[in-house]
C-alpha cells in the first residue's frame, strides 16, 4: 500500500470513522489469540453497506488487503491483519429489527451477541448461540467463525440460525443470499458458504436470523468427579438415558480453580476431585426438569463423585456460569497459551482427554482442558509457562500435530467453533487432502480473485 492509497483510503469516510493513530492501530493488531500483534495501516468504520462497498471496490482495484474485525474476541487470529492493509470495523453496523410475527430478526454484523439476546428476550424470544464472550463478541464474527457456545449441545451453532445474508463481495458488488424462510432448496447454499469462511469470501453487512420462543425454566447442576475420564464417560451415558441438556460443560480441576481465583469467587474443591461437569436443563415445565436432574444424578453416581450442587437460585447460577465463561481469561492471566479447539464424536471424549495428557507428557507441556463435552468439543489450552522459544515454536507444534492426527483418527476434526484463522492453518493438511484443499482454493479464487480478503488465513500457503 503506497502513500497515495493511504490518502485515498483516508478520504473515503468521515474523519471520525477513520483511524490512523499508531497506538490505536497497534491495539487493532491484536485479538484474544496468544500474544500476536499485526497492526493494520489504517482502520475504517463504515456506517452503511454502501460505505463498505466503496472500501472494498477501492481495495480490489488497488490490491490492498482488507480484514474485517468484529469484537476482537477470536481465538484463532481470524481478525488479525497479518498482511497489514485496511481493517474494517463493524461496530457502527449495529441495527436490530425484530419480526415478532415470524420469530425472526435482521441484524447488522456489529451487534454484540448479548445485545441481540437482550433485545429478543424482551419480547419473549430466544437466540440460542451464546459463545463465552457473548458480552463483547459481534454477530458478524460469530458468523465468520461459525461460533458455538455452551447451548449448542441442544440448540445448534450459529449456522443453524442463519436464513440469509447481505454480503459485499471483494470487488464491491452487493448480493443477497437465502430468503426469509425456514425452508429453502433453491440453488447452491451461498449463505452457508459464507458462514465459517472467516472473512475470506466476502463482507457480511446484514444477517437474517431465526429465533425460538424463550424456554421458561432452567436448572443448573455442578457435578464433581474424582476421575477426569469418568466425567467424560458420564457424558454419553446422560444422552443414552434420554436426556438432552441445554448445556453440558466439562472443566478439569485447574480450569475451574483458576477461573474462580481469577474472579475472586470462593469455591472450595475437595482434594480428591479432578474435574467437574456443569449441566443445564431447560424447558417449559419445572417438574420435568427436576425429574431429568434426578436421572442425570443417578447416571453420574455410577462413578466416584463428590457432592452434587443443584443451583436453582439465579445468583448461584450466574456465579457458576461466570466461572465457566471466564476460564479462557483466567488461563490467559496465568500464562500465554495456545488454544486448541479439538472436536470428536461424543463417545470418544474419554480417549481424547487421555490422549491430550499423554501427548503433553511426551512433548513436555502442561494443558488446561475444558469445554463443550456434550458436543465432543474440548478446548485444550497449552500453557507456555517457562517453555523456551524453541520448545514453544517447535516441540509444542509437533505435539499439536500428533494430537490433531489422533483427533482425525477418532473421527473428529481440528476446530469445533474457533475456526482455522491464522494459528491453525498449517495443520489443515492433517484433515484435508490436496484435492479437498484445492476445491476450497478454487472457491476462494472465484469469490476473491485478487486475494485481498483476509489474506494469510485458512490456507497453509497463504
Ligand atoms: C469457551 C470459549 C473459549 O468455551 O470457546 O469458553
Ligand atoms: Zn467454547
Amino acid at each position: 500500500m503506497n502513500e497515495k492509497n493511504f490518502d485515498v483510503l483516508k478520504s473515503l469516510l468521515l474523519s471520525e470513522q477513520t483511524i490512523c493513530d499508531s497506538e490505536q492501530l497497534e491495539r487493532l493488531g491484536s485479538d484474544e489469540t496468544e500474544d500476536f500483534c499485526f497492526p493494520p495501516s489504517i482502520a475504517l468504520a463504515p456506517k452503511t453497506t454502501a460505505e463498505v462497498a466503496k472500501i472494498a471496490a477501492y481495495c480490489h482495484q488497488e490490491g490492498i488487503p482488507l480484514t474485517v474485525r468484529g469484537g476482537g474476541t477470536g481465538l484463532s487470529g481470524g481478525a488479525l491483519p497479518v498482511h497489514q492493509g485496511v481493517v474494517v470495523l463493524t461496530h457502527l453496523l449495529d441495527s436490530i429489527e425484530i419480526d415478532t410475527d415470524n420469530l425472526q430478526v435482521t441484524v447488522g454484523p456489529g451487534v454484540i451477541n448479548q445485545n441481540l439476546r437482550d433485545a429478543v428476550e424482551a419480547v419473549g424470544l430466544f437466540y440460542p448461540p451464546d459463545p463465552s464472550s457473548k458480552g463483547s463478541c459481534f454477530l458478524g464474527g460469530n458468523l465468520a467463525e461459525n461460533a458455538g457456545g455452551p447451548r449448542a449441545v441442544k440448540y445448534g451453532v450459529t449456522k443453524d440460525y442463519v436464513l440469509g445474508l447481505e454480503v459485499v463481495l471483494a470487488d464491491g458488488k452487493i448480493i443477497q443470499t437465502g430468503a426469509r424462510t425456514l425452508k429453502n432448496s433453491t440453488g447452491y447454499n451461498l449463505t452457508q458458504l459464507f458462514i465459517g469462511s472467516e472473512g475470506t469470501l466476502g463482507i457480511i453487512t446484514k444477517i437474517h436470523l431465526k429465533l425460538i420462543p424463550k424456554p421458561l425454566h432452567d436448572l443448573l447442576l455442578l457435578l464433581p468427579f474424582e476421575n477426569m475420564e469418568d466425567a467424560c464417560s458420564a457424558v454419553s451415558d446422560i444422552f443414552k438415558a434420554g436426556i438432552t441438556p441445554s448445556a453440558l460443560e466439562f472443566m478439569e480441576r485447574n480450569a475451574i480453580e483458576w477461573s474462580a481465583q481469577y474472579l475472586g469467587e470462593s469455591l472450595i474443591i475437595p482434594t480428591n476431585i479432578q474435574a467437574h461437569l456443569l449441566i443445564e436443563l431447560d424447558g417449559r415445565h419445572l417438574d420435568v426438569l427436576y425429574q431429568d436432574a434426578e436421572t442425570v444424578a443417578a447416571v453420574c453416581e455410577k462413578y466416584p463423585i463428590g457432592e452434587i450442587l443443584m443451583a436453582d437460585a439465579s445468583h448461584q447460577k450466574e456465579q457458576l456460569w461466570k466461572i465457566r465463561r471466564n476460564v479462557a481469561h483466567a488461563v490467559k492471566a496465568n500464562s500465554v497459551y495456545k488454544e486448541e479447539d479439538t472436536v470428536v464424536p461424543r463417545f470418544q471424549m474419554p480417549l481424547l482427554l487421555k490422549t491430550v495428557k499423554e501427548i503433553g507428557k511426551k512433548y513436555g507441556f502442561e494443558s488446561v482442558c475444558y469445554g463443550h463435552v456434550g458436543d465432543g468439543n474440548l478446548h485444550v489450552n497449552i500453557i507456555r509457562g517457562n517453555l523456551s522459544d524453541d520448545a514453544w515454536q517447535t516441540t509444542v507444534m509437533k505435539g499439536i500435530s500428533e494430537l490433531f492426527q489422533a483427533v482425525k483418527e477418532m473421527g473428529g476434526t481440528i476446530s469445533g467453533e474457533h475456526g482455522i484463522g491464522y494459528v491453525q492453518k498449517n495443520y489443515l493438511p492433517i484433515v484435508f487432502s490436496e484435492t479437498e484443499l484445492n476445491l476450497m482454493r478454487s472457491i476462494k479464487q472465484q469469490f476473491d480473485p485478487k486475494g485481498i480478503l483476509n489474506p494469510g488465513k485458512i490456507f497453509p500457503d497463504s
